[in-house]
């Protein structure tokens, strides 16, 4: 284990989360593929004219339901498998696969604790205004199963980051991934198309872990968990299919370490 630990591995989830013990993770947090169904090379515009790129990459396709769910119910018993029985699992999602992952996670038999709304600030309103606007993502919260009842969750604190009171709300707004923290390519396009902002990842570190604990992520992206996980000083490691993604990881981690010191 400990010589994975500070890596993003370049490979298949499926396969690389074999390689980590049983019982040895304290966080996850997963941002799996949405399964969109979007249809291939659709463009929209904003109002300003500007291009919107919508999430149609081939990491975001499945033949059908029945492929999507499978591939869920396989890494997600990987992440029960790895979980310490005091630790906790955060997954995120949208619409399209929040429901199928949450019944996924219940029939293998893991425990909610609580649902946590993600609610995006500035999400871009309904171009055709044929429905509401999506502004929102849901995180599951869980533990491995029912007896786990002695999982990490910084009560204290997150009562301190609230102002001394109860830090009551499950609606967490933060607005989304953009300016100076939004990665870019070389042409200025986003060099990954979701993601995640650090605030978002940074409430659930700290609420759900300790310095020293270890932080895993199955679909590292563009490294935002290692970001948080290093500033907060957890230990962590990952995993990306895309070598694409992978060196912008590895490089966005290497910047960010040079920063430090
Ligand atoms: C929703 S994105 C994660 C974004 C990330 N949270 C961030 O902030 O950048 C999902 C990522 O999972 C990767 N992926 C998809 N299937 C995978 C698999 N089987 N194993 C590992 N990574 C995978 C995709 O390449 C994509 O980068």
């Amino acid at each position: 284990m400990q010589k994975l630990l500070s890596t993003i591995i370049h490979g298949d989830c499926l396969i690389e989360m074999k390689k980590i013990p049983d019982n040895s993770v304290d966080l996850i947090f997963a941002d799996p593929p949405y399964y969109l169904q979007l249809p291939k090379g659709k463009r929209l515009k904003r109002s300003n004219g500007t291009e919107i790129i919508p999430v149609d990459n081939d990491w975001d396709s499945f033949e059908s339901y029945d492929h999507y769910d499978a591939f869920t119910q396989a890494w997600i018993s990987e992440c029960q498998r790895i979980l310490k029985p005091t630790g906790t699992f955060w997954v995120i999602g949208m619409y399209h696969n929040i429901f199928r992952v949450g019944t996924i996670m219940q029939n293998l038999g893991m425990w909610f604790l609580n649902d946590v709304i993600w609610v995006k600030i500035d999400a871009l309103p309904n171009l055709n205004g044929r429905r509401f606007t999506n502004n929102h993502e849901t995180l599951i919260w869980s533990v491995k199963n029912k007896d786990c009842k002695r999982y990490t969750f910084n009560y204290e604190l997150m009562k301190k980051l609230n102002g001394g009171k109860q830090m009551k709300d499950t609606d967490w707004i933060f607005g989304l991934c953009k300016g100076n923290e939004r990665l870019k390519d070389e042409n200025g396009i986003k060099a990954h198309p979701t993601q995640k902002p650090l605030k978002l990842i940074q409430q659930i570190v700290l609420a759900a872990s300790n310095k020293g604990d270890i932080v895993f992520d199955p679909f590292m992206g563009s490294g935002t968990t290692a970001i948080v996980a290093e500033a907060l000083g957890r230990k962590w490691l990952g995993v990306e299919r895309d070598e694409k993604y992978v060196q912008l990881a590895r490089n966005r981690v290497r910047d960010f370490s040079k920063k430090k010191v």
